[in-house]
């Protein structure tokens, strides 16, 4: 709720006009966010505030913005206070359910499961399960893109999260569990998250069912002794600085952060990657070359995916204009400011990696399409700090930027080897309606297999015409 007066120092922060007694500006910011801020920003400028369900929003957009937003010590602006509506899906005593300097130490508890030899082992177990599409899917058809990946990084990610038991047991219920968790995380629930509709229900009933499949996972896993290859043998072998072993709730609530973090953004980055290479042919050109030069001489190796650097800036080009978080929030703790403006305590802040993406003194030509932005010389991303922040940044930086990365780079290695692609819309739309921003369903794509000489042509000879 509102923090009640402005403070007295300090230039008033241009206020949107318009918007209804309580819900403020909701209906306006549900239906386009990113307009919405847009319109903010070029009426007013690097900040402007609006209303929304009784709260003051700040919005700011420039780096200099995001930089006051990621510098700021959690005493002062607070993921936890504006994240408590992940509580219900990751679970008490983990991330944003307790202190900052907690969540901060169980986090670095999950480093050594993105450590480059786990990394490695990572791409194989994902590049298997982008080739398991080969046989679900044929030799041709039609496929909702967006659908695809999410089915292609859950079945990943319950493999390198939770590991080869939990995978090889992965079925219809879990998928209906996790659609029943993911759909607590909507516009009511960023503001209160324990409202009893019959979204939020679902949300609490199906976490009961999921803690009892991963626990006893633990349990297992536990009492067999076994080293394996995912983040949970990493939690089981991890130890708090006092030396204790984390409980099966605190590892079954860090397996939850992390595949919600992690899952749904990556496929939704994977898959406009996807559509924008495929509306734009030179770049499929260009990255099926470096595939060919790269790959088929060195195989699926940590060393090869990082030569990638074509496929690599195409998904950087797609993390610009379709950033999957298109906004990042805080509660204000302690009054900031901000150029002369003075940011009161109790309020919201607000940065957005869509709009912020999109703003010529960052990138030039900012609608176009052009992942050689990231390629040195021009290197755009690294002239103004915070000016691309799809993965964050600061402290709470994303910890899974490497992972999602190289998860898209396998992915996209793999299908485009053996198929070829075609956008059935050519122009899909951005979905505002979830708070991850995929393509509105269903982004239908047609594929192909290619043969075997299409991959890797032999070259011809000419003949004596020449
Ligand atoms: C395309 C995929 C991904 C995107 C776009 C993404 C984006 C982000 C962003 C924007 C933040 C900062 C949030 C904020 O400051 O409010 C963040 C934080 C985080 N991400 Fe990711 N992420 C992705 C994948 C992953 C993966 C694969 C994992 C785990 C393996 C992960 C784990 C986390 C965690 C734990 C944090 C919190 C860090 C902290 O507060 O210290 N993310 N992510």
């Amino acid at each position: 709720m509102m923090s009640g007066p402005l403070p007295r120092t300090g230039k008033a922060i241009p206020r949107l006009k318009g918007g209804l007694p309580f819900l403020g500006h909701a209906l306006e910011f549900r239906r386009d966010p990113v307009g919405f801020i847009q319109r903010g920003r070029d009426l007013h400028g690097d900040i402007f505030s609006f209303l929304m369900f009784g709260n003051r929003i700040h919005v700011l957009t420039g780096p200099a913005g995001n930089e006051t937003f990621f510098k700021a010590a959690d005493s002062v602006l607070s993921a936890r206070e504006a994240y408590q509506f992940t509580v219900p899906i990751f679970g008490k005593g983990v991330a944003y359910d307790v202190s900052p300097e907690l969540m901060d130490q169980q986090l670095r508890l999950v480093h050594p499961a993105l450590r480059d030899e786990k990394m490695q082992s990572y791409a194989r177990l994902i590049a298997a399960e982008a080739n398991a599409c080969l046989d679900r899917w044929g030799d041709s058809g039609t496929l909702d893109l967006l659908a695809a990946m999410n089915e292609i990084t859950i079945y990943a990610a319950g493999r390198t999260l939770i590991g080869a038991e939990f995978r090889s047991r992965l079925s219809g219920e879990f998928v209906r569990l996790y659609h029943d968790l993911e759909g607590g995380i909507n516009t009511v629930a960023l503001f209160n998250p324990y409202i009893p509709l019959p979204a939020m229900q679902r949300r609490d009933r199906a976490r009961r069912r999921v803690v009892e499949l991963i626990s006893g996972l633990t349990a297992e896993r536990r009492a067999g002794n076994a080293e394996s290859d995912d983040f949970l043998n990493t939690l089981i072998r991890a130890r708090a600085p006092d030396g204790a072993a984390l409980s099966e709730d605190t590892i079954t609530g860090l397996l939850l952060t992390l595949l919600f973090a992690g899952q749904h953004t990556s496929a939704v980055l994977a898959t406009w990657t996807g559509i924008l290479v495929l509306q734009n042919p030179r770049y499929l050109a260009a990255i099926m070359a470096e595939q060919e030069a790269v790959l088929d001489a060195q195989g699926m190796t940590l060393a090869s995916l990082k030569q990638l650097v074509q496929l690599e800036a195409c998904i950087k080009e797609a993390e610009r204009l379709h950033p999957p978080l298109i906004m990042l929030m805080r509660k204000v703790l302690a009054a900031i400011e901000f150029n002369v403006h003075a940011i009161p305590a109790g309020d919201l802040v607000m940065v957005s990696p869509a709009v912020s993406h999109r703003i010529s003194s960052s990138f030039a030509e900012p609608s176009r399409y052009d992942p050689d932005r990231f390629m040195p010389p021009r290197e755009e991303d690294r002239r103004t700090p915070y000016s691309l922040i799809g993965f964050g940044g600061g402290k709470h930086r994303c910890i899974g930027l490497a992972f999602a990365y190289q998860q898209i780079k396998v992915i996209w290695s793999v299908l485009l080897k053996h198929y070829e692609f075609s956008l059935v819309d050519s122009a899909p739309e951005p979905d505002y309606t979830s708070l991850v921003v995929g393509p509105r369903a269903p982004c239908l794509v047609r594929y192909q297999r290619r043969r075997p000489a299409e991959w890797n042509p032999v070259p011809l000879r000419r003949s004596a015409a020449g």
